[in-house]
């Protein structure tokens, strides 16, 4: 039985990837914004009895959240069967405890809320540190698809001798992974994070670096200081110009030009957020993962 598919704005690049396969359907509503800011949803097809899914990337999740309350409902109320959210990028994971007394754990809050409004969630690498799994917080079936393969995949064909580097312990999990599949060594730092456009980053062992090409790799860029502290590092160990790979390439403020001037040999994302640095297509990965449920 085929998906409903209703795709938010800012996904159409991936919706349209999507809505090749007879496993979507097109489904059409507006959502907008009125003059003041507040938001417009309309929905325009019949979803009586049927299966829906809402492809929506949740990079600015604030800006997004009100709006996705708003179809969830609307589907309900029209008689949707079920509610699935395809959210490639899966917002509010990074802040899986309290750090200081009295601080939100913004992870857990945010899967409550959407328990209550999808009955199924499909992400793709989740930001799973201190929870081990999205079992832990979110109670609908969640489903987490990786694209490591994908990243292992695009290193083999592109990138001569590869060296692949994680700039934190919890980037074990993707660069360690992809090096496996990719056949090539790798090495992991440590991080120590002093706000939210500070850190810093240890050294690596110089005399590795100058055989290979250094592949830095993280879940997510975001000030992309991560990646830009750890160039900094290699600089010093007199690296060839590292590759930066981001599977969600978030790049608040400042971050794509800072880290294009940093001095690295290129910056390549995926798909799960639009973004001029992506590279590697997800979308027969989300694909194929839904065809098998
Ligand atoms: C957190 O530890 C993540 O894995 C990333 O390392 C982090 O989100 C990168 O953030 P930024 O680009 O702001 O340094």
């Amino acid at each position: 039985m085929s998906y409903q598919l209703f795709v938010f704005p800012e996904n159409e690049v991936l919706g349209e990837e999507l809505l090749q396969n007879q496993l979507f359907r097109r489904g059409a509503a507006t959502i907008r914004r009125f003059p003041d800011g507040e938001s417009y949803v309309r929905l325009e097809t019949d979803v009586k009895d049927q299966r829906t899914a809402i492809l929506c990337t949740l990079f600015h999740p604030d800006e997004k959240i009100l709006p996705l309350y708003f179809l969830t409902r609307l589907l309900r109320q029209k008689g949707a069967r079920s509610v699935t959210l395809i959210a490639p990028y899966l917002a509010y994971m990074r802040q899986d405890k309290v750090f200081q007394p009295g601080e939100a754990v913004t992870s857990d809050l945010f899967a409550v809320m959407l328990n209550g409004w999808v009955d199924a969630l499909i992400t793709i690498d989740p930001h799973l540190h201190r929870h081990g799994a999205l079992s832990e917080i979110y109670s609908i079936p969640a489903l987490v698809l990786h694209a490591g393969s994908l990243i292992a995949d695009y290193i083999q064909k592109h990138i001569e001798k590869p060296l692949i580097i994680g700039p934190d312990e919890e980037s074990d999990q993707w660069a360690g992974t992809i090096a496996h599949q990719a056949g090539c060594p790798y090495l992991i730092l440590q991080k120590e994070r002093l706000g939210d456009r500070r850190v810093q980053v240890s050294a690596p062992d110089a005399e590795k670096l100058s055989q290979y090409t250094p592949v830095l790799i993280d879940d997510i860029i975001s000030t992309a200081r991560t990646m830009i502290e750890t160039v900094k590092r290699l600089q010093a160990a007199a690296a060839p110009p590292p590759v930066c790979i981001g599977i969600h390439g978030i790049f608040a403020g400042d971050a794509w030009q800072a880290l294009k001037n940093s001095g690295v040999a290129q910056i390549i994302t995926t798909n799960t957020i639009p973004h001029p640095s992506n590279d590697i297509d997800v979308s027969d990965l989300v694909l194929e993962q839904i065809e098998r449920l």
